[in-house]
């Protein structure tokens, strides 16, 4: 069976869709469906491209058991033909990463949403990105995640299986 693939996208790749691909992938391990998903992350920047997540993230994570291990990296055009969803975090990164998606021909297949679209309880427009702000931006940002990722994963339930 052909796997659903999901990528979840930024603009540095080192603090909010790496945070969404940890509890994205945390919550289809609970569920026992992971071998049913392709998972990663990016951003549409390349400044931080090698690197480890942010240690605040990765600290507020683990405060909730959650392992972030990603190592950045930039969106490239194959995504598009590789993942069935792309996840954005905010207005920013949607329009870049539509965008780009406008220009690869064969993209049809590959649906970009804004991840908030798929929140229940929290009713922002979008992630805020923590990257200047300080530590409690960085617990918000998994709060809403978790939140819009349940959504998501509800969305997958209804349309795949
Ligand atoms: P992210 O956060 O997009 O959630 O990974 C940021 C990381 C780095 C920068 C901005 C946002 N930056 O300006 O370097």
């Amino acid at each position: 069976m052909k796997k659903i693939s999901v990528l979840f996208v930024c603009l540095g790749n080192i603090c909010r869709s790496p945070a969404a691909e940890a509890l994205f992938i945390k919550k289809i391990k609970e569920k026992q469906i992971e071998d049913r998903f392709l998972v990663d992350s990016a951003g549409t920047g390349s400044w931080h491209v090698g690197k480890k997540s942010d240690l605040r993230m990765r600290l507020a994570a683990k405060n909730r058991k959650i392992d972030i291990t990603s190592i950045a990296r930039q969106i490239n055009k194959n995504d598009f033909q590789k993942f069935n969803y792309i996840l954005t975090m905010d207005d920013s990164n949607y329009k870049n990463v539509m965008s780009l998606k406008n220009r690869e021909p064969y993209s049809d297949n590959c649906e970009v949403r804004k991840i908030q679209e798929y929140a229940n309880s929290f009713h922002e427009k979008e992630v805020p990105d923590p990257y200047f702000g300080g530590e409690e931006g960085f617990d918000y940002v998994l709060d809403i995640l978790t939140d819009s990722i349940s959504g998501f994963l509800d969305h997958i339930f209804k349309n795949h299986f």
